[in-house]
């Protein structure tokens, strides 16, 4: 496994791949990785000929500069999992790599179909436009045959499908296949994510109601008469009544459309929760 800081020796070595006749995969993250990216680099590693892993914490999709610094960041650790699994490229470049001065401060607008206009786009202003600016540039370095995301950021995910298959984008990236994978979880049940690092061993412990309570509304969903709007409030108030969580939104919608939905066919509930002062997301499909 090689590691790679720079634009132009990512592009030398996935060209001496192309030549090969190589299928290449790409899984992009920001480090601190866990067994969820490590399902999504194993599931890469298997279908692709050559596995490219970005670790790279994109200061433009951080709308709280706190929420930047205080992003865990182990390139040494995360190197020696990608090796273990079998990756081909770490790619994991400066800041100063990947954007100009002028990118970086630039508000990049990308026209999302109307996908971005509710939940983590509504409480996150600029962040969508921040994950497709470094996702595009990605996808254009790495000129991948495959890309894989977790479904844990669900609306990132439709977003990127959006992307590129849809936006001014599409077309670009050839037949690039976007493959979304399931969430991965403790055996509590809590949602893997490189922010539970920064949960003390009290807040791991009352961030559990938050997937307990998701799971109880797929019961709850089946009862009599129940309706969206009702399940969805009832989710609301069992997560706020837990000292020490604070629900941002929960959110009933269309699995493709996301557009808010009065039937359970086909819809994904997705919320965000503060534990203490971590934003944690996680989501269910009824
Ligand atoms: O999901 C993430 O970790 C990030 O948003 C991504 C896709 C790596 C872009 O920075």
């Amino acid at each position: 496994m090689q590691i790679i800081t720079t634009k132009a020796e990512l592009e030398r070595s996935i060209q001496a791949c192309k030549m090969k006749g190589q299928t290449i995969g790409l899984v992009p993250t920001m480090g601190a990785l866990h067994e969820g990216h490590a399902s999504l680099v194993r599931r890469c590693v298997s279908e692709n000929d050559v596995t490219v892993v970005s670790v790279f914490v994109n200061p433009t999709q951080f709308n709280n500069k706190e929420d930047l610094a205080k992003y865990p960041r182990s390139l040494e650790r995360d190197a020696a999992l990608l090796e273990t699994i079998g990756a081909s490229f770490v790619f994991a470049p400066a800041p100063e790599e990947m954007y100009t001065a002028k990118e970086m401060n630039e508000t990049f607008t990308f026209d999302f179909g109307g996908l971005d206009s509710m939940m983590e786009g509504a409480m996150r202003p600029g962040h969508f436009n921040g994950v497709v600016q470094v996702v595009s540039r990605l996808f254009y370095l790495v000129q991948p045959d495959r890309a894989y995301f977790g479904e844990k950021d669900y609306q990132q995910l439709a977003i990127i499908h959006f992307m590129a298959e849809r936006s001014e984008l599409a077309g670009t990236f050839g037949n690039l296949q976007i493959i979304g994978c399931p969430i991965v979880r403790e055996s509590s049940g809590l949602a893997l994510s490189s922010r539970n690092e920064r949960l003390s061993a009290e807040e791991k412990q009352t961030a559990l109601a938050i997937s307990k309570t998701l799971f109880a509304s797929l019961e709850w969903a089946k009862e009599p008469n129940a309706s969206v709007q009702a399940v969805q409030q009832r989710v609301i108030d069992t997560i706020n009544a837990v000292e020490g969580l604070e629900v941002e939104y929960y959110q009933i919608v269309d699995q493709t459309s996301l557009l808010p939905t009065d039937t359970f066919k086909h819809a994904i509930g997705c919320v965000t929760v503060y534990c203490g002062p971590v934003r944690l997301i996680d989501n269910i499909k009824y």
